[in-house]
């Protein structure tokens, strides 16, 4: 993959310089209704993929959830640690998210929040592959996804036909509920769409 963005450099400068205007300030509220709905129950686990700062990691342990949050820029990983809770059952990994070690169908839940946004188009069909390999078979993938041209990015957003017709190759589609913009940073208010998919239990 030969795109910068796919490098942690690209995403290590920007934290360095301050320049991370995706990040919601706090926990997003959508994500406090769904842990609101869906409290951990006994051994449940949460993958953050390319987690950054890691804003919402203490919300997850809050809610009961063993979390595991991988991301490659060194910055936002020390950020993230900083915002744990002293004791908490949490693993975070400095880590390319494509080629670490993770248990396969290790996970009941995997949260999205601009991390697919953030890779090249050409690669969704492997992400797609690679989070359901990761979920326990019933496990959810949820989250924000964004919504809008792929071209030009990060954020490259997704068409939702396109995306849908990829995901129903993996997942059955339980949700969608689009975000209202005051719960958006200014770069995606209106594009954020609050969706949950399930990995089938069956083959
Ligand atoms: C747009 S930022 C989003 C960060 C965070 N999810 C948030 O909402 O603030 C994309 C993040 O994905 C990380 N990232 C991109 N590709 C990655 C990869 N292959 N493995 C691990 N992290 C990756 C970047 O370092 C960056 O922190």
């Amino acid at each position: 993959m030969s795109s910068v963005h796919a490098a942690p450099d690209f995403w290590e400068e920007r934290y360095r310089a301050g320049e991370t205007p995706w990040e919601y300030p706090g926990v997003p509220p959508a994500l406090t209704r769904f842990l609101a709905r869906n409290p951990a129950r006994s051994g449940e686990t949460v993958l953050v993929p390319g987690c950054g700062s890691g804003q919402e990691l203490a919300a997850f342990v809050a809610a009961g959830y063993a979390v595991t949050a991988v991301d490659f820029s060194a910055t936002a990983v020390k950020r993230a640690r900083g915002r744990v809770p002293a004791g908490a059952a949490v693993a975070l990994h400095c880590a390319d998210f494509f080629t670490c070690a993770l248990p396969l169908a290790g996970y009941s839940l995997i949260y999205e929040r601009t991390f697919v946004c953030a890779l090249d188009p050409a690669r969704w069909p492997v992400v797609a592959k690679r989070i359901t390999s990761l979920l326990r078979p019933g496990g959810r993938w949820v989250g924000l996804f964004l919504e809008g041209p792929k071209e030009d990015g990060p954020p490259f957003g997704w068409d939702r036909g396109e995306a849908e017709a990829l995901l129903r190759l993996h997942f059955e589609h339980l949700d969608t509920q689009r975000v209202p913009p005051a719960e958006s940073p200014a770069l995606f208010a209106g594009r954020e769409w609050w969706r949950e998919w399930r990995r089938p239990v069956g083959p």
